[in-house]
């Protein structure tokens, strides 16, 4: 499976998109390389390492969103803009604007049509992240959904089409690139009226990475699901 490439933009005005692009580029590959997304993305993925992944991710996106959807619809959460200013109730309404929604209920339908029951997970409450740090996280969650369709190309080829439980791989179904490019706009707009720090935010994408990457590694070391 192709790799992202880290220089071709999305959008052609999405900037910090194209520098986030490139601070988490290393991690996104070593997500890519974990056993059980190389046996996933191999020549012969099995219906069980699909629910695997599934398995994974809902674990991920579990303890992940709770704390980063909280952050964003809390305009008063410490935090910083770029002239020193907290996050006012304007930066708030404009990513509430963007409509985004968690995808760890999607990937709970999934499961179940799996017959597999929600994992339990502990939402990651314990340090509530500012706006910059949340909006960082949500272009690590966000973006997974492009990578997602490329998976569920690739599974729908060798495991038959259609794919049962695919509402988190399809999540935005052909609109996955109208919300890339909007949420790349939001965020240089953002950054543009001082109502977020662009490095704070790029700081919060590669810390959320990397705990994505850490979750998944030690996860994917669990024995297989059945
Ligand atoms: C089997 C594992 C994965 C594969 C094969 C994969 C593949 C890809 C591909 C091909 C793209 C580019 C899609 C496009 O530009 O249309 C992409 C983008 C992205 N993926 Fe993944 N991905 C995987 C896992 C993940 C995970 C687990 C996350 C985080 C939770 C993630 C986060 C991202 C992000 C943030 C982008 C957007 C990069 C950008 O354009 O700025 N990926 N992925």
């Amino acid at each position: 499976m192709p790799s992202p490439s880290p220089t071709a933009p999305n959008t052609a005005a999405a900037e910090l998109i194209v520098a986030l692009r490139l601070a988490t580029a290393a991690t996104h590959q070593a997500v890519e390389l974990l056993p059980g997304m190389v046996r996933l993305t191999g020549p012969d993925p099995s219906p069980a390492d699909y629910r695997r992944y599934l398995r994974l991710m809902a674990r991920v996106y579990g303890t992940l969103e709770p704390s980063l959807y909280a952050a964003l619809s809390a305009p008063g959460a410490p935090g910083t803009g770029a002239a020193g200013q907290p996050p006012s109730a304007r930066a708030a309404d404009r990513v509430a604007a963007l409509g985004l929604r968690p995808k760890f209920p999607a990937l709970c339908a999934d499961l179940a049509v799996h017959g597999l029951a929600p994992p339990a997970v502990v939402p990651d409450l314990l340090s509530p992240p500012d706006l910059n740090t949340a909006l960082g996280g949500l272009y690590v969650l966000e973006g997974s959904t492009l990578g997602g369709r490329v998976v569920a190309r690739h599974l729908r080829k060798h495991l038959g089409d259609p794919l049962p439980g695919a509402t988190f791989l399809d999540f935005h179904g052909g609109q996955a690139a109208a919300h890339w490019k909007r949420l790349g706009l939001a965020l240089d707009g953002l950054a543009a009226d001082g109502l977020i720090d662009p490095d704070c935010v790029i700081t919060g994408a590669c810390a959320v990475f990397q705990e994505v990457y850490t979750m998944l590694a030690t996860l994917d070391e669990d024995p297989p699901a059945p």
